[in-house]
C-alpha cells in the first residue's frame, strides 16, 4: 500500500503545473525528451452527433433530467471490487427501479461465467481477414453477454495495437496495423451493439506493455511510477488513434482509459487524450471509464473527461473513492460544475439507449465471484446470501462458427504439398504438450494462467472460460480412427526416446508447439505478462529437431499469442509444412483438422510480421526502471515504423511478411482499374458548439446528503452519500481543499470553439469520403475452390512515409478457374498525413501509388491516383 501514498501526493503537483498552460491551441509534442501532455478544458460535452446518436441523447437527457444529485453520482461510480455480481458494478437508482449496471470482462467471451462460448481472440481472428467473421463473432459475443444479463462487454481491444510482438497483451486486440485493427474492431463494435450490449474499446491509449503499466513495487527494487509512453502527434493520429477513430465512428458506446501515462500525464486524467482527442476532435458520444483502478484523482479525473470509475474504490476494496462521496462533495462545495456531472450521466444513459437496453435487457444471472449457485450477493463483504447463479446456457449455436472462424483465421506457411492430408496415411505421428489437453483441466490453471497443454487463449482478465476444448489430438484422432489408420502420440516434449522412435516410423508427422503471453498480474515461467523473448515454449525447438531428425515428413503447427521466430526449423526439408493457427478458442482441433484434411482450403494471412531476431522490430520494451522510482520515460522513436513498416524501412527481409499466407490453390491479380470519384474539397469544422446544459437542480444543503437511517450498509461498498455535514469532514482526504489553482477552462460551460479536425463521430466527416474506387481480377489458377485476401496499399510518398500502408482488403471466395472482382474505396484519411502546424488531415503533394496483391510484399498491380 505505500504506493498509494507516493501517489495521491503526487497528483496535485501535476494539475497544478497544468494551469500554467495555452488552453487554446494545444502544443503536440514533438520532441519525447521531457514528454509533455498539454492541458485541454473544459471537457466537451454531449451534443448527440452522428446517426442513432441523437435519439439516444434525448432519452438519456430525459432520464438524468428526473434526477438527483445522489443519484448521477451513483450512475458514474462503482460499488468497489467484488461488492456485485460483475468485474464492475455502478450504484442503482431504486426509486426508479433502475438496477445497477453490469461491466463484464473479455474481448473474446463471458468471464467468470459458466455455459458460455470461448471465441478465438482477437489477434486470431483478425488473420480471417473476414469482415463478416468479425461482425459475426462480435454479435455471438454481445448475444452471449446480454443472455447472462451484463450492460457492458469490456472489449473489443485495440490498445495495445502490438507495438512490439512482446507486449503481453497484444493478442487481445487484433493487429499492429491500424487499417486491419480499424476494420476490425468497427465490425465487432457493430456486432457487440447490435446485439444490444455496450462495447467498452480499449484501452485509451498507448497502452503497449505490461511491466510498469500501473504505479507499484517493482521486484527489489520498491516502488516504480506508471511507465510514460511518449508519442508524437503525427505518430499518435496515423498510427495508434486510427483505430480508436473506427470505433468511434462505429458507435463505441464506452471506451476505456488505460492504466500508463502518457506523455507524461496518466490516462484517466489526462485532458489532450480525453477531452481534446476522443471527445473534442474524434467526437466520441459515449463515456469514458477507468481502468480498473486505473483512475488516480478526483476532480482532477473528471475536468479531464473520466465519466465513470471502476472498479469505483480507490484501491480495491479500500472502502474509499476518489468519487461517490467525493463527486457529491465537489459540487457541493462548487468546485466542479453540475454540467460536468450531467455530461457524464447523459453520456452513460445514452449508450445504454444506443443500444436499445431499455428495450431489451435480463437482470444478471450469475456471478462473477464463483460457480455455486447459492453464496453471497456482495462476495467481499459476504453478506446477502441467496441465488447467485443461474447457470443460463447462452451458447446457441455459436460452436459451429466459431469452428468456422478458427479455420478462416488458421496461415498457411509453408506447404511442399504434403498438405492436405488424406487420413489415409500409414501411421499419423502427434507430437507436443501443445497437442493434448492440459492435466489440470481447459480452465483448470486461473484466468489460464499457465501453459499446459494446447493453448487456446493467453492468460487475464481477456480470457473466459471453456465449456469444453477440443484439443488437436482429440480431432486429428477421430479423423484417423473414421479411415482406419494408425495414430499414435507423444505429448510429453522431453520424452525423447519415445519421441524418435514414433517419428522413425510415422509416414506423416504433426509437431504442435506454442508460445504464450499475457496480462502482467500472472507471471508465467518467469514471463510477467510480456513475453520474455520470442522463441517457442517449452523447448519447441528442440522438440522439432528431435521429431525432424528421424521424420522427413514433418508438419509444424504453432500456436501462439503473436510472431514466433520460426528461423532455426522453418528452411529444413524435412518440415513439410508449417501452420500459424493462432490462439482459436474452444474448437481449436475441430479447425485444425479441417485444415489438415483439407474441408476447409487455409485462407488466413498473417496479421504481423514474422522475421528472424526480436531486434528487428524496433525498440525493445522496458523491463527494468529506467527512471529511478519515477515513470520510466518510454519514447516511441520509432515513430509509425512497427511491424512491417519498419521491415520494410530497415529493407529488413522478414521470413513470412505481413499479410502472407498460402492456400492449396493459387490465385493471380490482374485488371487493376482506378476510378476518381467526385468529391468537394476538405473544410475545417468551424463555429461553436452550444453551451453545456444543466440537467435539473439540486440542494445545496449538506444535511441532504447524509446516510439514510434505514440502509442496509454493505461493508466496504461505495455509495454516494455523506457521514458528516462538514464536507471536508465528509471527503476525509488529507488533502481537501489543497489545489492552489485549476487549470483555465475547468468549469467553462459556454460554447466552445470546435475542432477543425473534429465535426462527427471519428473527426470530421469529409474524412470519411470516397476519393477514388478501385477494382482488380483475382483469379483461382487452381484446381480447387480457395479464399483470397486480396489486399491493397498506398505509397503516400514524402521522404519519411512507409513504404507501403495497408488501407483496405476483401476475401474473396473464388471456384478454380474463376476470376472474382476485387473492390476497394481509397477514402481521404487514406490518402492523408497528420499535419502537426494546422492540427489537421492534409493530402500533400507528393505522388500517391496505390500497389494490390496477396501480402505486404507481393504487390503485382500498381497505379498512380491523380488527384
Ligand atoms: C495560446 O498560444 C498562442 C500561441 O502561442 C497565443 O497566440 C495565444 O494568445 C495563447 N492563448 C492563451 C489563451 O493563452
Ligand atoms: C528535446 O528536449 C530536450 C529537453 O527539453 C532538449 O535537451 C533537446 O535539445 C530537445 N531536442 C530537440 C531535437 O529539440
Ligand atoms: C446508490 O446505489 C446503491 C447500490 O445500488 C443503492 O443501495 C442506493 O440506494 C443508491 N442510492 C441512491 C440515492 O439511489
Ligand atoms: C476522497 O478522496 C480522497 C482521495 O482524493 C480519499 O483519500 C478519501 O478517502 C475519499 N473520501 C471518501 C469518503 O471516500
Ligand atoms: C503445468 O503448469 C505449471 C504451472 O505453469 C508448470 O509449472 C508445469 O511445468 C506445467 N506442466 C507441464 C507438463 O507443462
Ligand atoms: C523464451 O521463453 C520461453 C518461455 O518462458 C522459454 O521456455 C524459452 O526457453 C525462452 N527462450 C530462450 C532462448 O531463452
Ligand atoms: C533430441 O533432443 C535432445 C535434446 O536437445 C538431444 O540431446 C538429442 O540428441 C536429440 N535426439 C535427436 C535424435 O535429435
Ligand atoms: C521421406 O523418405 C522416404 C524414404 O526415403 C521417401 O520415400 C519419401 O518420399 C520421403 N518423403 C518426403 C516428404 O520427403
Ligand atoms: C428509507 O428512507 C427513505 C427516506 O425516509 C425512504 O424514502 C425510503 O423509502 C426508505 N427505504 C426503505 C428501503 O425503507
Ligand atoms: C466517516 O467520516 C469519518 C471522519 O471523516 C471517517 O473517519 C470515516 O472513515 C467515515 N466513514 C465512512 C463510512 O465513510
Ligand atoms: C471540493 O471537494 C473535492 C472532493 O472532496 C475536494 O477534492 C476539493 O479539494 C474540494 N475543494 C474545495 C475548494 O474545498
Amino acid at each position: 500500500m505505500l504506493w498509494l501514498v507516493f501517489f495521491l501526493a503526487a497528483h496535485p503537483v501535476e494539475a497544478q503545473a497544468a494551469a500554467y498552460s495555452n488552453q487554446t491551441s494545444p502544443n503536440p509534442v514533438v520532441n519525447l525528451t521531457d514528454a509533455y501532455s498539454p492541458p485541454f478544458y473544459p471537457s466537451p460535452w454531449m451534443d448527440g452527433t452522428g446517426p442513432g446518436w441523437s435519439e439516444a441523447y434525448a432519452k438519456a437527457q430525459a432520464f438524468v433530467s428526473q434526477l438527483t444529485l445522489l443519484e448521477k453520482v451513483n450512475l458514474t461510480t462503482g460499488v468497489g471490487w467484488e461488492g456485485e455480481a460483475c468485474v464492475g458494478n455502478v450504484g442503482s437508482i431504486p426509486r426508479l427501479g433502475f438496477p445497477s449496471l453490469c461491466m463484464q470482462d473479455s474481448p473474446l467471451g463471458v468471464r467468470f461465467a459458466d455455459y458460455v462460448s470461448a471465441f478465438p481472440a482477437g489477434g486470431t481472428i483478425a488473420a480471417s481477414w473476414d469482415r463478416g467473421e468479425f461482425y459475426r463473432r462480435g454479435y455471438q459475443m454481445g448475444a452471449e453477454h446480454a443472455g447472462k444479463g451484463v450492460d457492458v462487454q469490456l472489449g473489443p481491444v485495440v490498445g495495445p495495437i502490438g507495438r512490439n510482438p512482446k507486449g503481453g497483451r497484444n493478442w487481445e486486440g487484433f493487429s499492429p496495423d491500424p487499417v486491419l485493427s480499424g476494420i476490425a474492431i468497427a465490425e465487432t463494435v457493430r456486432g457487440i451493439q447490435d446485439a444490444g450490449v455496450i462495447a467498452c474499446t480499449k484501452h485509451f491509449i498507448l497502452n503497449e506493455q505490461e511491466h510498469f503499466r500501473s504505479p507499484g513495487p517493482f521486484e527489489d527494487f520498491g516502488e516504480v511510477d506508471a511507465i510514460s509512453s511518449n508519442v508524437d502527434d503525427k505518430t499518435l493520429h496515423e498510427l495508434y488513434l486510427w483505430p480508436f477513430a473506427d470505433a468511434v465512428r462505429a458507435g463505441t458506446g464506452s471506451i476505456m482509459c488505460s492504466y500508463n501515462k502518457i506523455n507524461n500525464s496518466q490516462a484517466c486524467q489526462n485532458s489532450y487524450m480525453q477531452n481534446y482527442i476522443l471527445k473534442g476532435e474524434l467526437g466520441f458520444q459515449g463515456f469514458i471509464m477507468s481502468d480498473w483502478d486505473a483512475q488516480h484523482g478526483g476532480v482532477a479525473s473528471t475536468f479531464a473527461g473520466l465519466d465513470m470509475t471502476m472498479p469505483g474504490d480507490t484501491d480495491f476494496d479500500s472502502g474509499d473513492s476518489f468519487w461517490g462521496p467525493n463527486m457529491t462533495i465537489s459540487v457541493l462545495n462548487g468546485t466542479l460544475p453540475e454540467w460536468r456531472l450531467d455530461d457524464a450521466a447523459t453520456r452513460i444513459m445514452a449508450a445504454y439507449y444506443y443500444v436499445g437496453r431499455d428495450k431489451k435487457s435480463v437482470p444478471t444471472n450469475f456471478n462473477s465471484w464463483s460457480k455455486d449457485t447459492y453464496g453471497y450477493q456482495h462476495a467481499f463483504a459476504q453478506t446477502e446470501y441467496t441465488i447467485i447463479n443461474q447457470h443460463v446456457d447462452v451458447r446457441a449455436e455459436h460452436y459451429a462458427s466459431i469452428r468456422v472462424a478458427a479455420a478462416k483465421s488458421t496461415v498457411l506457411l509453408k506447404n511442399n504439398g504434403v498438405l492436405p492430408l488424406t487420413g489415409k496415411e500409414k501411421l499419423t505421428a502427434v507430437f507436443g504438450d501443445d497437442a493434448g489437453e492440459n492435466q489440470y483441466g481447459p480452465n483448470g490453471c486461473t484466468d489460464r494462467g499457465c501453459d499446459n497443454g494446447t493453448l487456446a487463449m493467453g492468460w487475464g482478465s481477456g480470457t473466459a472460460d471453456f465449456p469444453y476444448l477440443i484439443t488437436p489430438l482429440e480431432a486429428i484422432k477421430s479423423e484417423i480412427v473414421k479411415t482406419g489408420g494408425n495414430i499414435q502420440s507423444v505429448t510429453d516434449n522431453w520424452a525423447y526416446t519415445q519421441i524418435t522412435a514414433l517419428a522413425k516410423q510415422a509416414s506423416v508427422s504433426i509437431v504442435f508447439v506454442n508460445a504464450d503471453s499475457g496480462e502482467g498480474y500472472i507471471t508465467v515461467d518467469g514471463n510477467a505478462g510480456d513475453r520474455n523473448n520470442l522463441t517457442l515454449w517449452q523447448d519447441g525447438e528442440a522438440l522439432i529437431k528431435n521429431v525432424t531428425a528421424s521424420s522427413n515428413n514433418t508438419i509444424v503447427v504453432i500456436h501462439s499469442v503473436g510472431p514466433v521466430l520460426v528461423n532455426s526449423f522453418y528452411d529444413s526439408p524435412n518440415i513439410s509444412a508449417i501452420i500459424w493457427a493462432g490462439i482459436p478458442g474452444q474448437e481449436s482441433g475441430n479447425a485444425i483438422a479441417d485444415v489438415l484434411y483439407g474441408r476447409v482450403n487455409p485462407g488466413g494471412k498473417l496479421p504481423f510480421t514474422i522475421g528472424s531476431d526480436a531486434s528487428e522490430y524496433g525498440p525493445d520494451l522496458i523491463y527494468t526502471p529506467t527512471n529511478g522510482h519515477a515513470s520510466p520515460q518510454d519514447d516511441f522513436v520509432e515513430g509509425v515504423f512497427i511491424d512491417y513498416r519498419i521491415f520494410d524501412k530497415k529493407n529488413i527481409t522478414p521470413i513470412y511478411e505481413f499479410g502472407f499466407g498460402l492456400s492449396y490453390t493459387t490465385f493471380s491479380y490482374s485488371n487493376l482499374n482506378v476510378v476518381k470519384v467526385p468529391a468537394g474539397p476538405y473544410t475545417p469544422a468551424s463555429g461553436t458548439t452550444k453551451a453545456a446544459p444543466r440537467l435539473g437542480n439540486f440542494s445545496t444543503n449538506p444535511a441532504d446528503y447524509q446516510w439514510p437511517a434505514n440502509l442496509t450498509y454493505v461493508n466496504k461498498y461505495i455509495y454516494p452519500y455523506l457521514n458528516s455535514t462538514d464536507l471536508k469532514e465528509a471527503s476525509n482526504d488529507p488533502e481537501y481543499g489543497n489545489e492552489v489553482t485549476w487549470p483555465k477552462g475547468v468549469t467553462d460551460g459556454s460554447p466552445q470553439p470546435r475542432i477543425a479536425a473534429g465535426g462527427g463521430l471519428g473527426g470530421n466527416p469529409q474524412l470519411y469520403d470516397i476519393l477514388f474506387s478501385v477494382t482488380a481480377t483475382i483469379t483461382n489458377d487452381g484446381k480447387v475452390p480457395g479464399d483470397e485476401v486480396a489486399q491493397l496499399y498506398i505509397s503516400l510518398g514524402g521522404p519519411d512515409e512507409p513504404v507501403v500502408a495497408l488501407r483496405n482488403f476483401e476475401r474473396l471466395s473464388i471456384q478454380p478457374g474463376q476470376g472474382a472482382t476485387f473492390t476497394a474505396d481509397i477514402t481521404r484519411r487514406d490518402l492523408s498525413n497528420w499535419d502537426t502546424v494546422t492540427q489537421n488531415w492534409v493530402i500533400t503533394n507528393h505522388t500517391k501509388t496505390i500497389h494490390v496483391g496477396s501480402s505486404s510484399r507481393v504487390l503485382p498491380l500498381s497505379a498512380t491516383l491523380d488527384l
